[in-house]
């Protein structure tokens, strides 16, 4: 069974208060619980883990390195700033899907760039919640059909 490490950024602990409108109401325990339904559905496990701490994201993705087989990440406001994290994916080569719970392309310019995209398999911006889902179910069907 393929194990997939699910990586959420800084803020999105928040998620349910932190601006509604853009992100919508549902908690992130209700994300991972959402995650960990689909993940049985899918027949792979999953491990989910939040950090608003940069170095903690990257010792993560570091600890991955022969323990996961692909990687489920929405590095939130990292995603616009982070050299770190982007050569931590590269160090481990897993493979990785970015998810945005917004659309960062339709946002303001300095959201529109992404450190984490040109080292991910692909994206997946702008479905709500539903982008977590998504791309749980693209990055499963990359791990079993690539
Ligand atoms: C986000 C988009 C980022 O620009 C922002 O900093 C976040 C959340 C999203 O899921 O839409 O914290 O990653």
């Amino acid at each position: 069974m393929k194990k997939i490490l699910v990586l959420h950024g800084p803020n999105l602990n928040m998620l349910g208060t932190r601006e509604p409108e853009k992100y919508g109401k549902t908690t992130l325990a209700d994300i991972n619980n959402m995650l960990e339904d689909l993940a049985k559905e899918l027949n792979v496990t999953i491990e989910t883990f939040q950090s608003n701490s940069e170095g903690e994201l990257v010792t993560k993705i570091q600890q991955a390195y022969g323990m996961f087989d692909g990687i489920l990440i929405n590095p939130a406001a990292y995603t616009h700033t982070s050299v770190a994290l982007r050569d931590a994916l590269l160090s481990v080569n897993v493979p990785t899907v970015e998810v945005h719970i917004s659309n960062i392309h339709t946002r303001e310019e300095f959201r529109q760039k992404s450190f984490i995209a040109g080292v991910s398999v692909g994206q997946i911006s702008g479905f709500k919640h539903n982008s977590y889902l998504l791309g749980l179910r693209a990055l499963t069907d990359y791990l079993y059909c690539s």
